[in-house]
């Protein structure tokens, strides 16, 4: 009888014992099969705003830049597009895989030149 309740307690503490590995396995397995958002980013410096705020308001940053140097004749350089590419080189890499992922098409680069890692045409600077 005594055996059989060191047995009982030794297969528990192998299963709490295992648990975090069983836990990681079936979550490791899960996660297989929803893509990951994989952007390349500059190995070094700082965007031109904090991480979190770029994420979120680069659109409107870059928004407010073209209706200054279009409608008000202002050019500066740096919320550009042109400035971008001084650190985020390769738009297929950075820009394009994000919006992809998030499924946005911003219609820019059909005039602005922003160059991928791909051969294409050169359009507008
Ligand atoms: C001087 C270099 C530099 C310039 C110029 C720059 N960035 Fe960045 N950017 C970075 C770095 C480095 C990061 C990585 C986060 C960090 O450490 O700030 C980053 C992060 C970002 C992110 C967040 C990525 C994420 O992980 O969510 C966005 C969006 C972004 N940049 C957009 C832009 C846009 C749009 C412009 C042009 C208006 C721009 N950046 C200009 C260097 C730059
Ligand atoms: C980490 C993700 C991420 C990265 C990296 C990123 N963007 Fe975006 N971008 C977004 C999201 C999300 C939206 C859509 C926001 C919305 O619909 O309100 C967006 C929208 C935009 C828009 C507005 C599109 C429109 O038609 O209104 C522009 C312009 C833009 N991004 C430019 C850039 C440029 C240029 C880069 C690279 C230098 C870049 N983005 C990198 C996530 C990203
Ligand atoms: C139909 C063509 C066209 C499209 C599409 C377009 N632009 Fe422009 N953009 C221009 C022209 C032309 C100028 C004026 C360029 C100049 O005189 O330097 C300009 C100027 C700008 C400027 C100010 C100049 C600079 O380089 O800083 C910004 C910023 C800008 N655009 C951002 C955008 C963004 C962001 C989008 C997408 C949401 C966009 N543009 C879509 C044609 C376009």
């Amino acid at each position: 009888m005594n055996k059989l309740i060191a047995i009982f307690v030794v297969l528990i503490f192998g299963v709490v014992l295992l648990s975090p590995f069983v836990v990681n396995a079936i979550r490791g397995g899960m996660s297989k099969g929803v893509s990951k958002l994989d952007i390349v980013l500059p190995s070094s410096g700082k965007c031109i705003k904090d991480k979190e705020y770029m994420r979120a308001n680069h659109m409107d940053l870059l928004k407010k830049e073209r209706v200054k140097a279009v409608r008000d004749g202002v050019r500066t350089n740096d919320y550009s597009l042109k400035n971008c590419q001084t650190c985020h080189q390769k738009r297929d890499e950075f820009c394009d895989r994000c919006h992809h992922f998030v499924g946005v098409k911003p219609e820019c680069f059909e005039c602005h030149y922003y160059p991928t890692g791909k051969k294409e045409c050169k359009g507008r600077e």
